[in-house]
């Protein structure tokens, strides 16, 4: 099987108003032209053959804009199409005649929400030997014939009825002869390829739409395929970081800078502030810049004793940076002694203070290590952290 494509852009979109800003295909939806949209999809099909791309002649730099830089754009050739779709399809057909091809797909540019689901469900149609495939919705909504003075005349039944999407999709030899056959009898207004086939006695087969694979028409199809392309989500990254420090003989600790007079302290380069030190990891972990060693090596000696609010408040910064907006900070610290519960209020508030956010976004747990290990043997203090930062707004 061989299957080319054709994507007819040679329309004017006059339905789709404001001609100021250009043909309907070449607009933009989600910051790229709907062609540019349309075409992906065929061109990273596993399937996909030669593309012929028919243009209007006023187009050419439209076009040529619209694909730059697309992989695999080279691969796409370019026709001119004519004043109906028709014609434009027609020299499509010509321009593939060369190919060998066996079967080939219609598809409108202006149908920029086509899946691989979908080409896959009409080439297997092909396997099974249908000379036309149309993908098609059944209809909906209730359908009302109206009157000339514009009053329901009668409910149309929908049972059996479809609306036709593209691509409509053929064996090429007998979709060309038969677009050859209309145009020497003089049939020039079909306005899908599936009637033509219809006209010429090719049984066409239906298989299943997509809803998605919506032709944009009228200007508000464009805006909402735009509002559809630009639904964005919160860009939420969470980062953890853990630190572990030594208690030796001493006069107390450090911990979320809080000192607490103990008959130990934790010994460390700095002030040995686990818990600072392992949200400071967690924050710069939401931006990948690293951890706290790489910002403050312990070798600097003008970090010695240095207060580790300063290293937190400077991670803080860096995600401020980045644009970053920190929504959680969370520090569980994991110490047999000494007793955490009566600091935890003041805890949280140095962390709120430190990063510039509110108290109910900070919080503080401690568990002992039920006297198990070098935390249970009060021989150090670990301390785990979690912060959570948003960094604006994620375009899926
Ligand atoms: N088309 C084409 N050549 C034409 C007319 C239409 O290649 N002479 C293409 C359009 O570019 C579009 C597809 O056929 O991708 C479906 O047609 P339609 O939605 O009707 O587009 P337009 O004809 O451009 O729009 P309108 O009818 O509102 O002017
Ligand atoms: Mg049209």
């Amino acid at each position: 099987m061989k299957i080319g494509i054709i994507i007819v852009a040679a329309g004017r979109g006059e339905r789709a108003g404001s001609p100021q800003d250009g043909p309907k295909q070449y607009r933009l939806i989600g910051g790229e032209p709907v062609i540019r949209h349309t075409l992906r999809p065929f061109l990273g099909w596993r399937c996909c053959g030669p593309v012929v791309t028919v243009i209007h002649p006023d187009d050419r730099a439209l076009f040529d804009a619209a694909v730059d830089g697309l992989d695999m754009s080279q691969s796409i050739r370019t026709t001119f199409g004519g004043a109906s779709r028709q014609q434009s399809v027609l020299a499509g057909l010509k321009a593939l005649e060369a190919e060998g091809l066996t079967h080939v797909m219609i598809h409108d540019a202006a149908r920029p929400f086509i899946d691989h689901a979908l080409l896959d469900r009409i080439a297997d149609a092909f396997k099974e030997g249908h000379d036309a495939v149309l993908p098609a919705m059944a209809v909906t909504d209730t359908l009302k014939r109206a009157s000339a003075d514009g009053t329901v005349e009668a409910t149309v039944s929908r049972a059996g009825l479809y609306a036709a999407q593209t691509p409509q999709s053929f064996a090429f030899t007998a979709i060309l002869a038969a677009h050859e056959k209309a145009v020497d009898l003089g049939h020039h207004d079909f306005t899908d390829d599936a009637s033509i086939a219809e006209w010429a006695g090719i049984p066409v087969h239906l298989v299943q739409g997509s809803p998605d694979n919506i032709k944009l028409t009228i200007g508000r199809d464009i805006t909402m395929a735009d509002e559809k392309l630009n639904q964005a989500l919160p860009d939420v990254r969470t980062g953890n970081g853990y630190d572990v420090h030594q208690l030796v003989p001493g006069d107390g600790v450090t911990l979320c800078g809080v000192f607490m007079p103990h008959d130990q302290r934790l010994s460390g380069h700095s002030d040995a502030d686990v818990a600072l030190h392992a949200l400071t990891d967690a924050l710069l972990a939401t931006c990948g810049a690293g951890d706290i060693g790489d910002h403050f090596p312990p070798t600097d000696p003008q970090w010695k004793g240095a207060a580790s609010r300063i290293f937190l408040a400077h991670a803080a910064e860096i995600v401020r940076a980045r644009g970053g907006i920190i929504t959680n900070a969370d520090i569980s610290l994991i110490a047999e002694v000494p007793k955490i519960a009566p600091h935890r209020d003041a805890m949280r508030q140095n962390m709120a203070d430190i990063l510039g956010i509110a108290l109910d976004r900070c919080s503080v747990k401690a568990t002992t290590n039920e006297k198990i290990g070098f935390i249970g043997r009060k021989e150090g203090i670990a301390a785990i952290a979690t912060a959570t930062v948003i960094y604006g707004m994620l375009k899926p």
